[in-house]
């Protein structure tokens, strides 16, 4: 009956709800945000569920059972390692990427993988036909019986032929294409975003499948619906890289199975994905020794690689100088110029300031506070930094220099790279174990003046 429906409005920013329609939103802010939908009356109340056994029942820890549990492999090491270590059953988890960065492709090739390997996946798709999916397999080189592919969009249905065929994993995608009809609204609002999602959870955790769930992100770099879907699964990737390179990178945000933060590293070829197992070697592949150029190891997750920073400084023509970062923070920029002048006796006011993390990706690292710092001075100065040579290090406001996490394994990598020579803040120089400093010049500063003495003296 009509006049029984209820409605709530949903704010497809952030979640709230409210019984009223809003014009601003009171949690987040956002005007002009809230969608209708009917409120969904669950069937049972609290009071009827005590009654269920299967509601309450507890389970010792040591009795619950772990034989059978067992990560799956997605093909990908540089993915698993992501993962924690491979797709945990019953789980549900979440690709974020922008539109074109290659989710798809690399939903298809796991799908793929895992039903050439034993598994049987169900690849539903609420953005393409079948045939552009079959299109895609045949340039991927996919091909099994085991993998199912579904146009259906109505979540209700997905999870019914999900219930028919039991496979190892469902694949959706997008979850911003499917909806459930009971909710209102069109597909991608909010709360039709919530209640697919829900649903597979729900069926997640009652059965052994696991589900990816391909999300696009909006303009400013959220999953549409955003923190709200982060909240609900289990684990959150992220599929990142420039329109400009081939690379792309998977940053796991969330994990509720293993460390977050871990990166994998791929590239986009015309058959599909192909992991990058040495990214140093791509993120240095052309650099130059040159002004303004400086190498450095950056920690994603627990593996470290080597990066290019630049800089570029040059009296500026107008009245006002520009500060251009690309791939950092510009704040972060204006603090390293004003310690660079103040303590490093420096003088870049009334210059104009480019830096830029080459390879199009992002870094927001205390560690590369002094390798911009050295990009800066060897650019004014018509400096270059001494061959084979790599820096890192936090630079207080004072201009001393701190120590950051994890030293060996940055020097590590740089030995590993061929680099010989090491300037760091003394405190990582302390305690360094011999095997990894062998053969290596270690060069310790403990202040930003004497950082840049180091370069005069070459
Ligand atoms: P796609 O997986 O469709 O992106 P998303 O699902 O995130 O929107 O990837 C699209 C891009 O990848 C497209 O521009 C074509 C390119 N591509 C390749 O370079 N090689 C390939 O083998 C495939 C399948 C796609
Ligand atoms: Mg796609």
């Amino acid at each position: 009956m009509r006049s029984k429906e209820k409605y709530e409005y949903i704010c497809r920013n952030c979640g709230y709800s409210s019984p009223k329609w809003l014009g601003k939103c009171p949690q987040c802010g956002e005007w002009d945000s809230f969608d209708r939908q009917n409120v969904i009356i669950k069937p049972k109340r609290f009071a009827d569920k005590l009654n269920d056994n299967s509601a309450t029942s507890l389970t010792p820890l040591p009795d619950i059972n772990l034989e059978g549990f067992r990560r799956i492999d997605v093909g990908f090491e540089e993915l698993n390692r992501v993962l924690g270590g491979g797709l945990v059953p019953c789980s549900v988890n979440l690709l974020g990427g922008e539109p074109g960065i290659g989710k798809s492709t690399i939903l298809l090739q796991i799908a793929g993988y895992i039903s050439q390997t034993g598994g049987r996946v169900i690849y539903i798709t609420g953005e393409e036909s079948a045939i552009q999916i079959k299109n895609r397999a045949e340039r991927l080189k996919i091909d099994s019986r085991e993998l199912l592919i579904g146009t259906e969009t109505d979540i209700k249905e997905i999870i019914r032929k999900i219930d028919k065929i039991n496979p190892t994993i469902s694949i959706i995608d997008s979850i911003q294409a499917v909806y459930d009809q009971e909710v209102g609204g069109f597909p991608g609002t909010v709360g039709q975003i919530r209640e697919s999602t829900a649903a597979c959870i729900d069926y997640a955790k009652k059965t052994d499948t696991s589900f990816i769930l391909a999300g696009h992100i909006t303009k400013d770099g959220t999953i549409a619906g955003p923190k709200l879907l982060e909240h609900l699964v289990d684990t959150v990737l992220y599929f990142e890289g420039d329109k400009d390179y081939l690379y792309r990178i998977i940053r796991g945000v969330k994990n509720r199975f293993g460390p977050a933060g871990e990166i994998g590293v791929f590239e986009m070829r015309s058959g599909g994905l192909r992991e990058v197992k040495n990214p140093s070697a791509i993120f240095l592949g052309e650099y130059l020794e040159q002004t303004g150029s400086v190498i450095t190891p950056i920690m994603e997750g627990s593996r470290p690689f080597l990066i290019e920073v630049q800089a570029l400084a040059a009296p500026s023509g107008y009245s006002v100088s520009q500060r251009v970062s690309v791939g950092f923070d510009s704040k972060k920029l204006s603090l390293i110029t004003a310690i660079c002048e103040k303590k490093g006796g420096i003088r870049l006011s009334g210059m104009d300031i480019f830096v830029k993390i080459l390879g199009g990706i992002k870094v927001d690292e205390a560690a590369v506070d002094l390798p911009m710092a050295l990009a800066l001075y060897t650019s004014i100065n018509d400096l270059s930094i001494p061959a084979h040579t790599v820096v890192f290090g936090e630079l207080g406001l004072g201009g001393e220099l701190r120590g950051v996490p994890s030293a060996e394994y940055r020097i590590a990598e740089a030995s590993r790279m061929n680099f010989k020579n090491i300037i760091l803040p003394s405190s990582n120089a302390a305690n360094l174990p011999q095997s990894i400093t062998k053969g290596i010049n270690i060069i310790k500063v403990s202040h930003i003046n004497q950082a840049f003495n180091s370069l005069n003296r070459q």
